[in-house]
């Protein structure tokens, strides 16, 4: 019997349901609670560039910053000691042309970062994201001709990147590019390769949003002509992301993900109601860069919106949240309240 057929019939006249009684005190809160997030959770995205020495603070992501190897393998230090499970990385190369050599050259950007990481902390999830976008002179994120993304001479870029992230030690690779039969693709060259074991974590759901702007500073990786909206999804398509879940499924994705986050809750849910793989959600620079302006003008209370935020996510059925607020969330997640906000 529900709670309204109680009333309805009258068996329970008289009686009042006061749903505060289960919220009266801390305690009664902590038991009722039905969602949390723990570290396990969290994803630290983290942007690599070349060079030696470099910490250059990303002007359109307060306390995020691009980092040279050497102070990447320092500041990763922190992460395992919040124990932080994994990073996704991003690589900013000096040099970008127009079939994205950087991306899959042995000791790209990236290739060194995984191998001196690997070395530093083995324990630590090296994700790499799969993408050509960073590595092109045009910054669209395929082969482009004729002012068109071409999808498949395309994916024969993103195995070879696929394939040489992991034979620098990368754990898990996400394609991020939403090229047609990206994922079937590089699942194959990675087996053909003899890495059976290497999962892939498909963006499968990845709107073309304006959320994602504050990361192409980070990244430099702005389209030079045009936008992204004939390989990213329209933000006004449900059924279709479902169909890209399916699709990734299909060609063998471990884990699918719903990207950017806060706009897409509803995905997430449906998502996680459709799928027996982890799914992932990625809160991403524009959500981010949103909560810490609105927070430094004193417009919201910063040690309450980003954890709001998470927490939301989670509620939405996401197993996995890559977020830049990982550091800071994981300190008070471990009951650290003093250590200032990195963003504040
Ligand atoms: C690469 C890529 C992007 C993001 C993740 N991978 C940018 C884009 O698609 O333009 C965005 C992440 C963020 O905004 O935090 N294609």
């Amino acid at each position: 019997m529900s709670d309204s057929d109680f009333l309805l019939t009258g068996e329970r006249e008289g009686v009042t349901w006061r749903t505060r009684r289960t919220r009266e005190t801390t305690t009664l809160r902590r038991m009722v609670r039905e969602t949390r997030l723990s570290v396990d959770n969290l994803i630290y995205p983290m942007f690599v560039v070349e060079g030696e020495g470099v910490r250059q603070e990303i002007s359109s992501m307060p306390g995020q910053y691009q980092l040279s190897v050497d102070n990447l393998v320092k500041d990763c230090a922190d992460l395992v000691a919040l124990h932080i499970p994994a990073v996704i990385l991003f690589g900013i190369p000096d040099q970008k042309d127009d079939t994205a050599t950087g991306a899959y050259h042995e000791h790209g950007v990236i290739q060194e970062a995984v191998r001196a990481l690997k070395a530093a902390y083995p324990d630590l999830c090296v994700i790499t994201d799969v993408c050509l976008c960073e590595y092109m002179d045009h910054g669209h994120c395929g082969i482009v001709e004729d002012g068109k993304i071409l999808n498949d001479p395309t994916l024969e870029l993103l195995d070879r990147t696929a394939v040489s992230h992991v034979e620098a030690g990368a754990d898990m690779v996400a394609p991020s590019d939403m090229m047609d039969g990206r994922v079937g693709s590089i699942r194959r060259a990675l087996d053909q390769a003899g890495y059976h074991q290497a999962p892939v974590m498909a963006y499968s759901a990845k709107f073309a949003s304006c959320f994602y702007g504050p990361f192409r500073v980070a990244a430099e990786s702005a389209p030079s002509f045009g936008d992204r909206n004939s390989y990213q999804m329209d933000p006004a398509n449900g059924r279709e992301a479902l169909r890209e879940v399916d699709i990734d499924m299909e060609e063998g994705a471990d884990i699918v993900m719903v990207k950017p986050a806060l706009a897409y809750l509803d995905l997430i849910a449906r998502v996680r109601d459709r799928v027996n793989v982890p799914v992932g959600a990625y809160n991403v620079s524009g959500e981010y860069a949103m909560t810490v302006a609105a927070s430094r003008n004193g417009w919201l209370d910063p040690e309450r919106a980003f954890m709001e935020v998470l927490i939301a996510i989670r509620r939405a059925g996401a197993d996995m949240v890559l977020t830049y607020f990982a550091k800071d969330a994981a300190r008070r997640l471990a009951g650290d309240l003093k250590t200032p906000l990195s963003w504040m």
